[in-house]
């Protein structure tokens, strides 16, 4: 093998460029495929990373042109946005949140590996870490949801997934980190606008999930598109140097989101393509995503005397370890090779893609036990545009996923439930106005003893550019889910969307509702264990869910304030036409069975720096049949220099019990987990007690709580 310095000192200035160029292949009927003038600029070294183009034959054969026709022949990595599996779709990730389970995260993200890497692909850009208050914004679907504990979580778990250690192996892939931060703060939950929030947040909130996946040795980092209070995380430097690579040590590569670093212009710091190439590259980003900034803008950058060949050398250097750390410069084909990663594979995809998505379903209300359905019920009514939609199912960012793969709720549903005959009708379609069959529906309704009600967002509704000012169901759906309700008969909702939606009425109404997101290819099966108890729902909000749009942004982590919201007193912290609780708490979601818990207890009354306490309770399974319970475990320090939220996840723990059965659930809690950042925003640990909570959600008044005395080192 060549070394990396030599390689370098050999390389011309428009092949250093090109080593920190990646561009996204064109798509044409057939599948994705590189444009003849792309190709041109590959033999001539200008391009060093390929997005989009996937296929093992189809990278082979654009690897050998690298390679093999190239002055240098420096082979190329192939990046995709592996968001929720490859070929295989598993559940967007805010509903595979809804697990609160770090090892299925891992597994989701082992088995996209081993397919996108059997498909030649080299770099995943993900995972998506951007903590979302906000369910206006389309990308909350991409992010692990409110929580900056969990979002952590999500993190280590993903990058563990994807690289597994050592991603020079053939099923292994190098994961990105994306995006650098603050992203889910979008002014008004719209894409791309600016960001501006607090420095505390901003770290207490927004950075500790890529922390985390620093941490975990994630391979690359892509800053995100908006500006952080004027400046554009492309170009700033204070984050992406100072702190990231500076601070936290990350020695992988930066690569640029799609176009941002020609956006610099538009964002209103660069007044020309050299002074965007050149302030990002001061930042510390080693490769542009297209647009064109860096092969445009560098010459002129180094001419103007604006960057030196020695950043850029710094740059080509990353990207060359990264190529060599996939084990590219030994063996450029080494993925592109078929079968080698398939052979390797550990799980079957389809059947981890049923539990993945069966855990994603969160039952959100069950009144009267409607759910599960009794096996002997004979018509079940299907209804509603999201019940047969085979292509809108995919959700947003459907990789290489087909619709054909997909299991639609229909096809679930007849699986789950031989007995009964299942009748369909559309009504309507998701969004548009005209045509419409309500009548129809209705006549369907009125014949079956329940009606499952399929609503939701389409696929386009939902990921990126996909804000919506009212998320609530498009299209003419409240018309027919109101005309269903209007029957009387026994209504359960399954809502199919990439955000919560506000609809209240829609809850109040409707006997059972479930949140079944866009749960990936085994979604119908998914559904169908669930509506028929062949599977205990076990799935938990992720992020609160608004009675309205009004209470945005929500979650559960605020700060107490002076005046609390008391209905009663008036000038108090609350509004005058909506409640402050949202209608759903994080972690809120049913089970078949009924769990109790309590006696919560520690394993000592104070503890120092440096050491840990075990915290306990007792549950009890009090309903009729086995399930599987979380415990969520939150910390509040009522006194402290700055004020605290008043609550902080700090734990999670399951146990699975048969009917009548009891258990104990177990976690444990460092010291070092009550540091907070001081007025300095620096680390610290305040001696003092602080409140342990327990319980399923973050809902106030239904916790357990105790407390233990942190004591000075
Ligand atoms: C998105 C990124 C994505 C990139 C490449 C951008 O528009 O913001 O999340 O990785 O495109 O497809």
């Amino acid at each position: 093998m060549r070394t990396i310095d030599s390689l370098i000192e050999q390389m011309t200035l428009e092949e250093k460029i090109g080593q920190m160029t990646l561009v996204s292949a064109g798509w044409v009927i057939t599948g994705p495929k590189v444009s003849g003038d792309y190709m041109a600029q590959i033999r001539a070294g200008r391009i060093g990373a390929i997005s989009n183009l996937w296929g093992p034959g189809e990278t082979r054969e654009v690897q050998r042109v690298a390679v093999e026709e190239t002055r240098l022949g420096v082979p190329l990595m192939f990046a995709f946005d592996v968001i929720h599996g490859h070929r295989t779709l598993f559940p967007i990730p805010l509903a595979e949140a809804a697990a609160f389970d770090p090892a299925l995260w891992e597994r989701t993200a082992r088995a996209a590996a081993e397919e996108a890497a059997a498909d030649g692909l080299t770099l995943a850009f993900a995972p998506m870490l951007d903590v979302a208050r906000d369910p206006r914004w389309g990308r909350i679907a991409e992010s692990p949801g409110e929580d900056p504990w969990l979002a952590a979580r999500f993190a280590e778990a993903k990058v563990r997934g994807f690289q597994s250690g050592d991603i020079a192996r053939p099923e292994n892939l190098a994961a990105t980190a994306k995006h650098l931060a603050g992203y889910g703060a979008a002014t008004a939950g719209r894409d791309y606008a600016s960001v501006d929030i607090s420095e505390r947040s901003f770290r207490e909130v927004y950075l500790p999930p890529f922390r985390a996946a620093v941490d975990a040795g994630v391979a690359a980092i892509m800053p995100a598109f908006h500006d952080l209070a004027g400046v554009p995380m492309t170009a700033n430097a204070a984050v992406l140097r100072d702190l990231v690579r500076d601070r936290w040590q990350f020695d992988g590569v930066m690569v640029s989101d799609h176009g941002a670093v020609a956006e610099l212009m538009a964002h209103g710091v660069a007044e020309d393509v050299a002074e965007a190439a050149a302030l990002a590259l001061d930042a510390g980003i080693d490769i542009d995503l297209m647009g064109g900034a860096y092969t445009n803008g560098l010459p002129i950058a180094l001419e103007r005397g604006r960057v030196t060949m020695a950043q850029i050398d710094t740059a080509v250097r990353r990207v060359l370890v990264l190529k060599a750390r996939l084990g590219l410069l030994d063996d450029p084909y080494l993925r592109s090779d078929a079968g080698s990663a398939l052979a390797a594979r550990r799980e079957a995809p389809r059947q981890l893609a049923r539990e993945a998505a069966r855990r994603s379903i969160v039952l959100l209300t069950n009144r009267d036990g409607v759910l599960p359905l009794a096996e002997e019920t004979q018509r079940i009514a299907l209804i509603g545009p999201l019940a047969d939609a085979r292509d809108d199912m995919q959700g947003p960012w459907a990789a290489a996923g087909r619709a054909e793969g997909m299991v639609t709720i229909l096809e679930g549903l007849r699986e789950a439930m031989p007995n009964s005959q299942i009748g369909h009708a559309r009504g309507v379609e998701i969004e548009a106005e005209a045509p419409s069959d309500i009548a129809g529906a209705l006549d369907l309704a009125r014949s079956a003893e329940v009606v499952v009600l399929c609503l939701g967002e389409a696929r386009r509704l939902s990921g990126e550019a996909a804000s919506r000012a009212r998320p609530d169901l498009p299209g003419r759906q409240a018309e027919l889910a109101q005309a269903v309700l209007g029957l009387g008969k026994p209504v359960v909702v399954l809502l199919s969307s990439g955000r919560p939606l506000m609809v209240p009425w829609l809850f109040e109404r409707a006997h059972a509702v479930l949140a079944t997101w866009f749960l990936g290819s085994e979604a119908g099966n998914a559904i169908g264990d669930v509506l028929s108890g062949r599977w205990n729902p076990t799935g938990r909000l992720p992020v609160s869910w608004p009675v309205d749009i009004g209470q945005i942004p929500i979650f559960y982590a605020q700060r107490p304030t002076g005046r609390p919201p008391d209905p009663a007193v008036h000038y108090s912290s609350k509004y005058l036409d909506l409640p402050v609780e949202p209608l759903f708490p994080f972690g809120h979601g049913l089970s078949y069975a009924r769990f109790a818990a309590s006696g919560l207890r520690t394993s000592a009354g104070e503890l120092r720096p440096g050491e840990a306490i075990t915290i306990e309770c007792d549950v009890v399974n009090e309903g009729p049949v086995a399930g599987e319970e979380t415990l969520l475990l939150f910390v509040r320090d009522p006194i402290a220099s700055v004020a605290r939220p008043l609550l902080e996840l700090k734990g999670m723990a399951r146990i699975v019990l048969e009917p009548r059965r009891g258990g104990t659930v177990r976690f444990t809690l460092a010291a070092e987990d009550l540091a907070f950042l001081g007025p300095d925003l620096r680390p610290r640990l305040e001696p003092g007690v602080f409140e342990l909570l327990v319980g399923r959600s973050a809902a106030h008044a239904k916790l357990l709580r105790t407390s233990v005395r942190l004591l000075a080192p």
